[in-house]
């Protein structure tokens, strides 16, 4: 058994204490919280208090300072990822960060350059790669059984669960609405089994149609509706330089029934659905449907994504989910944005 891999947190809210600790880093061998920071004093010290975290700060700044840290997790409001990234990149610490990474394709050039010049990891915590639905189908769809995908239908969309902390609301704290908070796994995992085709043109358009009313009642209770300054729903329409294309819609609040998390892969071969792993072919002229299972005996989604980050930091691997990709991932969701203030499709110009 090697050294203590000694990690540092940085924001101690709500995905940190349910999702990322415990489950999470508790159950990784050889690694060892050493360090968490919040800007509310308060929320550090509670979970430091519960979960034995030996030393608490304020300031990420000051964490960073703290030799023996090896790595750090991000998860603060969206806006305030890039900060932190390229401060943790400064200070020679590998990184994993929530999604979504940054709200700007600028923003991800910029952590990736940082990495490069650091020479340290640079992971999107984008979990739901790590479920046991899409690890199958992902195994499934490289085998070659979808034959080519030439249209794709993401969608992450909910009837009345709007997030109400101003981290997801306040536009200068998160950087957009459904779009960039859930549009992004939906579409993450639809792009990880097309395997990352480049796009090329989007088109889209993001409104407000109840987040400033009442008639929708909050599944999380009321939020500020002056405070309140992203978009409540989006769609996207993009094309790919292989000639593939791709809607997406995502949403906070709406009249439709409960919640629709899920993407639909049209292939030459098989059209496949996340997460059931419902596929629908034909096999000389007659319709074969079929059901992909599971991958048994995997942690909690949260628990594996941490597993992969801490042993390829262990192993001087490759990022488990790279930024190369996830540049693409932003690229989309921003181009989305744009569209809609220009009121025309927009190019993107990527690598
Ligand atoms: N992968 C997932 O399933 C998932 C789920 C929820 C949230 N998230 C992401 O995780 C991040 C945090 O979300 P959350 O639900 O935990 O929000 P939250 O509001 O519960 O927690 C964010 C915490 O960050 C702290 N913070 C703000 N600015 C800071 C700074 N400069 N330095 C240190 N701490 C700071 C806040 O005080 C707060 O405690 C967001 O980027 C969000 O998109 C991911």
């Amino acid at each position: 058994m090697g050294k203590k891999l000694k990690i540092g947190l940085i924001g101690a809210g709500g995905i940190v204490r349910g999702a990322h600790l415990n489950p999470g880093w508790l159950q990784v061998p050889d690694c060892e919280v050493a360090a968490v920071c919040d800007i509310h004093r308060l929320t550090a010290e509670k979970l430091a208090g519960d979960f034995g975290i030996p030393q608490v700060f304020t300031d990420y700044r000051e964490l960073l300072k703290l030799k023996e840290i090896d790595a750090v997790d991000i998860s603060t409001p969206n806006r305030i990822h890039t900060p932190a990234v390229l401060a943790s990149f400064a200070a020679g610490k590998h990184v994993l960060c929530e999604k979504p990474l940054a709200v700007s394709v600028a923003e991800i050039r910029q952590m990736a350059a940082a990495a490069r010049k650091a020479k340290k990891l640079l992971m999107t915590a984008q979990h739901q790669r790590f479920r046991g639905e899409s690890i199958a189908i992902k195994k499934w769809a490289e085998a070659g059984n979808l034959g080519g995908v030439y249209h794709a239908r993401v969608n992450a969309t909910r009837r009345n669960w709007l997030p109400v902390n101003p981290g997801f609301i306040d536009p200068k704290l998160s950087g957009g609405g459904p779009c960039m908070d859930i549009g992004v796994h939906a579409l993450d995992t639809a792009m990880w089994v097309m395997d990352f085709p480049k796009p090329v043109r989007v088109s889209g358009r993001a409104a407000v149609n109840f987040a400033k009313g009442y008639e929708i009642p909050g599944g999380w209770g009321e939020w500020d509706r002056k405070l309140f300054g992203v978009e409540d729903f989006a769609v996207g329409f993009v094309h790919f330089e292989n000639g593939a294309t791709m809607t997406l819609e995502a949403s906070w609040l709406q009249h439709q029934g409960g919640e629709d998390f899920s993407f639909t892969l049209l292939g030459k071969k098989a059209g496949v659905q996340w997460p059931e792993g419902r596929f629908y072919t034909s096999s000389n002229r007659v319709l074969v449907d079929g059901k992909i299972l599971p991958e048994a005996g995997l942690p909690p989604p949260h628990t594996g994504e941490i597993q992969a980050f801490a042993k390829a930091v262990r192993e001087g691997q490759k990022s488990p989910v790279p930024v190369e990709q996830t540049l693409y991932v932003i690229a989309i969701l921003e181009g989305i944005m744009q569209s809609s203030r220009l009121g025309r499709e927009v190019k993107l110009k990527l690598p």
